[in-house]
């Protein structure tokens, strides 16, 4: 086992009758760094991301976790081997307060969890870690405001607080900017840098944002009908011409 490859799938396939939606995909995703899978809508992105997370079976092939075969693992199991991940939709409850939110995504987990802070009761621990991570993501001033009154920016910043309530190492964010205003995305992007690169942990993004998939990638993915149509580093994507026809339509100039 390569210690550096924390997620890998091999020949990873789920068929929707006759459509494959993920064909025989086999990737590594290396630890700490920031992997992003990008692709037409339609190409199997969030199917993929589903089964990575447990939320659906394949149809064959596997997926290993830390060099161990999670592949029937549901997402219960996952979540606390370390996996977090979002949705395309938010999935906050709007009218609980923005603590109470990544309270309940702490809670979710147990307080077992929180091991660091052994001595003290359950509902401490819990208080504890939910203020930690309103800390983290910028939303401590919000702490009493209700979900549902958030600007849009700040929702999809809880969203990813409560994915970092039980401090995943890898947290598969599936775009974590979709329907934000232009001008918030790099604030959102910036932010899960930093949650990448100071915690350790590994994140994994689909964004069409292709700037900011070019500015933060550690490495990309290009998935086009189910496959993997091209892997590298973001010069490297960027100068690659199949992926420049079949998805940038030839139309994006790069500078990285
Ligand atoms: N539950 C499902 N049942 C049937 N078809 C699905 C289901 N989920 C996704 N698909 C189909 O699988 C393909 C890949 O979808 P998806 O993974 O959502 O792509 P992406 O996230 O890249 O836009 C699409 O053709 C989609 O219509
Ligand atoms: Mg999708």
């Amino acid at each position: 086992m390569d210690s550096e490859i924390i997620f890998e799938t091999v020949k990873l396939r789920k068929e929707f009758g006759a459509l494959v939606a993920v064909d025989d995909v086999s990737i590594k995703v290396r630890r700490n760094t920031l992997h992003a899978i990008i692709g037409p809508n339609g190409a199997g992105k969030t199917t993929f991301f589903n089964l990575l997370s447990g939320n659906i079976e394949p149809t064959s092939g596997q997926v290993i976790y830390k060099g161990r075969d999670i592949t029937h693992q549901p997402v219960h199991r996952t979540i606390h081997f370390g996996i977090g991940r979002s949705f395309q939709i938010t999935n906050i409850f709007p009218n609980l307060t923005v603590f109470e939110n990544v309270r309940l995504a702490c809670q979710a987990l147990g307080a077992d969890n929180f091991k660091f802070w052994r001595a003290a009761p359950a509902f401490q621990k819990y208080e504890q870690r939910t203020w930690e991570v309103l800390e983290r993501v910028g939303l401590k001033d919000r702490a009493f405001t209700l979900a549902r009154t958030l600007p849009h920016g700040d929702q999809r910043k809880l969203e990813l607080g409560m994915i970092l309530a039980p401090d995943p190492e890898v947290l598969l964010l599936d775009e974590p900017t979709a329907g934000m205003a232009a001008e918030q995305v790099p604030e959102l992007i910036a932010l899960i840098q930093e949650i990448q690169r100071a915690g350790d942990k590994t994140v994994m993004l689909v964004e069409h944002n292709m700037n900011v998939v070019m500015s933060v990638s550690d490495t990309i993915t290009v998935m086009h009908l189910g496959q993997v149509l091209a892997e590298g580093t973001p010069s490297e994507i960027a100068a690659n011409k199949e992926v420049q026809t079949a998805y940038l339509g030839g139309l994006y100039e790069l500078n990285v």
